[in-house]
């Protein structure tokens, strides 16, 4: 997959680099390019914001220059254009495998109060929102969204680990336990050291739906419908 990221803050993307998805794109699973945005203003101070019409408080991320950082992309016809915005629709496990199919992705980050509409409008194919607040930047939510749809891109991870993570099959994932077997008088429970494969799945089951009946059980009910 290849992700061409439309940004003022490019430097903030280099956290990227490290742990699975540092892998990832070392062994090509995934390409992450970032543009400035700023690169194409044609103000001699570089300025890529103005006031916003109708006023109020902050600046507005003008459409020209959003539009010629856009151009100067290749794009073929399965590229998807995704503005990161609190209006958009909640990122979701489901929404992630869905995008991790996809052969090219523009993420545009917006800051300060927003970006001008009208290129919102000619451009972006979606809008995606990382929760119900506000960031400062659409940087951190673009990581989010790259690091969580990397690890479903095919060969990134083990197929196994993601089958039995949180949110698949509406549930959460049981407790994990590693070394040592006792830690400050709590044992690891008794059936993990049993060798028993059908109890140990049987087990890990009834602790995923009972803590999920606990924290999040809206899940349970969406499974139910
Ligand atoms: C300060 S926010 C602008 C908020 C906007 N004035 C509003 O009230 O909807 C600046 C940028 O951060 C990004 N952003 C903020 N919160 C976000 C969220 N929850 N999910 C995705 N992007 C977000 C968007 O790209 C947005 O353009």
């Amino acid at each position: 997959m290849k992700v061409d990221i439309l940004t003022l803050f490019p430097e903030m993307f280099v956290s990227l680099e490290t742990s699975i998805i540092g892998k990832a794109i070392e062994t090509n699973a995934i390409e992450i390019n970032t543009i400035n945005i700023r690169d194409f203003s044609k103000s001699k101070h570089k300025k890529v914001d103005d006031r916003a019409y109708g006023g109020g408080a902050g600046m507005v991320i003008r459409p020209d220059v959003v539009y010629d950082s856009y151009n100067s992309i290749q794009k073929t016809k399965n590229t998807k254009t995704i503005y990161l915005s609190p209006k958009g629709s909640l990122l979701t496990q489901e929404k992630v495998k869905e995008l991790s199919k996809e052969e090219h992705l523009i993420l545009l980050c917006g800051h300060y109060e927003g970006v001008d509409q009208r290129v919102l409008d000619k451009i972006v194919d979606e809008e995606i929102s990382i929760g119900d607040y506000v960031l400062t930047g659409g940087e951190l939510p673009a990581m989010v969204l790259i690091d969580t749809v990397t690890r479903h891109i095919e060969g990134v991870l083990n197929k196994e680990s993601i089958k039995e993570e949180s949110f698949s099959e509406n549930l959460l994932e049981y407790p994990q336990y590693t070394r040592p077997e006792i830690f400050l008088d709590m044992k690891v429970p008794e059936v993990l050291l049993s060798g028993n494969h059908k109890e140990i799945e049987k087990w890990r089951e009834n602790e995923a739906i009972n803590i999920t009946r606990k924290k999040r059980p809206e899940l349970l009910k969406k499974e139910e419908i």
